[in-house]
């Protein structure tokens, strides 16, 4: 039986468990339970007085003043933060591990020095030596950034207790220890109250702190998901295996919106912005051949176009095989079901695979549209026609529902060198340059593809 100051806690998900089990109900990983101390540490409660002291409440209105923000100088890092860093707010960077967080953190650290601030970079991964390393790589050696390798988030908060920076990275969150608490460095309850209590040191002294998470997959060490609700802004730091391009992503900010993107290339020095990339995930479009698409996409408050690549053809043996890159597996499924269902083709017993160029993950529902068209032109093997773009939602009922932002699509598309557009109905094109042709529906993309339809 379980001792009664012990919990089991799932590494992935943070889910407590009053007894071991091999798969966690939460979140369904397996192997990822493991043993923990209480979760809140001895003497915690016994800090507290014991009777609660009041407090005043306040009124709704008062006087909220848009923070002020530092600029670390590096725009696409800057951008998808919600304009620079906030005084006294924490901002967690997660990623697979060498997708390249480190590199990031140090090249906006050493932006942000070199323009007059106080940075200091802590990491509890490599040495200082490896870092100084980095550094010579990236052109930076000479930045005003202060190094520490420690581990001790105590040894860490006594080493600023004087002299608090401005900017605090902490790399990575997994590495970080607090001497309260029993547990090992890279569990749940660690990860979770060293964090605690450098987001408190953060709000008491108006440092802004980064912190490097790695996402892991096998739940040994608790994930960037563990400490998300103790931070305010989340960003996530993606990129394929094999692909230069690495995108940044907000997925929570109470300073900012959470669709922006930054993009990034990853160079022999550093990382290199890519202020303009529209055009950057359109693969080589040499020739028309059948298969792929191209959708004039939207992310945050950039226009983006990018690829879809599709290949449909006839399954070998048994059920026929789905695969996916950039793209979610359940939205294929639907895509299909609804052509055959909608338009007839037939399509839902053939092998399919569908690809998103340049290693981006495609999320705006209103791609729809340019996977559909990729998917029938290579089951049909008639290329779309040449210099054409696509968008739009598909619905169950084989519609072609409106995306939001439609005239920015096109005049980034007309900008592109794109002639045509495929767009659902009632989008208009005042002087954007390109031809219009409304799809209302999945039968009107077969027909426009030139598929002969079974009444
Ligand atoms: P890193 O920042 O260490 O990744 P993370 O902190 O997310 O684990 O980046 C690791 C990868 O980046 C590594 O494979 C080498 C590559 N890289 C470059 O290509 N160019 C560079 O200038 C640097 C510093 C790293
Ligand atoms: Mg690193």
């Amino acid at each position: 039986m379980a001792r009664a100051d012990a919990a089991f806690v799932c590494q992935s998900c943070g889910a407590v468990h009053a007894k071991w089990a091999g798969r966690c109900d939460a979140c369904g990983a397996w192997n990822s339970l493991t043993e923990e101390g209480p979760a809140v540490p001895a003497g915690m409660t016994a800090r507290r007085p014991a009777k609660g002291r009041a407090f005043a409440l306040e009124g709704l209105i008062g006087q909220a003043k848009e923070p002020p923000r530092r600029v670390t100088g590096v725009a696409e890092f800057d951008r998808v933060a919600g304009g620079g860093l906030v005084p006294g707010s924490a901002l967690l960077i997660g990623g697979d591990p060498g997708v390249g967080k480190s590199t990031l953190i140090l090249q906006a650290l050493a932006s942000f020095a070199g323009k007059g601030g106080s940075a200091v970079y802590i990491s509890g991964e490599e040495a200082l030596a490896q870092i100084r390393l980095r550094a010579d790589r990236m052109g930076v050696a000479k930045a005003a950034v202060k190094l520490g390798s420690a581990t001790c988030v105590e040894d860490v908060l006594a080493t600023l207790s004087k002299d608090a920076p401005q900017v605090l990275a902490i790399d990575s969150i997994q590495t970080i220890w607090t001497s309260s608490l029993e547990a090992a460095p890279g569990t749940i309850a660690q990860v979770r109250t060293a964090t605690h209590d450098l987001v408190r040191y953060a709000k008491k002294t108006g440092v802004s702190l980064l912190l490097v998470g790695h996402v892991t997959k096998e739940g040994q060490i608790a994930g960037p998901k563990a400490v998300e609700h103790l931070v305010d802004a989340v960003l996530y730091f993606e990129g394929e295996r094999g692909h230069h391009f690495r995108i940044l992503r907000a997925v929570k900010n109470r300073f900012g919106p959470t669709d922006e993107i930054g993009v990034f290339e990853m160079t022999g020095s550093g990382l290199a912005e890519v202020a303009n990339p529209s055009a950057l995930f359109l693969g080589d479009r040499g020739a028309r051949s059948p298969g792929t698409a191209v959708f004039a996409g939207v992310e945050g408050t950039r226009p983006l176009l990018v690829e879809i690549q599709a290949l449909v053809a006839s399954a070998s043996y048994g059920s026929a095989r789905r695969a996916v890159v950039g793209w979610d597996t359940g939205r294929l499924a639907m895509l299909l079901a609804v052509l055959d269902a909608r338009a007839g083709l037939g399509i839902a017993g053939q092998d399919v695979y569908l690809n998103v160029a340049g290693g981006l993950k495609v999320s705006e529902p209103a791609a729809d549209l340019a996977a559909a068209a990729a998917l029938v032109s290579s089951f049909t093997g008639k290329p779309l026609p040449e210099d054409c773009v696509a968008f739009g939602e598909i619905s169950l009922s084989g519609d072609v529902r409106p995306a939001p932002q439609a005239e920015l699509r096109l005049k980034e598309a007309a900008k592109l060198g794109f002639k045509t557009a495929l767009v659902p109905p009632g989008v208009k094109a005042e002087g954007a340059g390109i031809a219009l042709e409304a799809i209302a529906d999945v039968r009107d993309l077969a027909r426009f593809m030139g598929n002969q339809l079974p009444e």
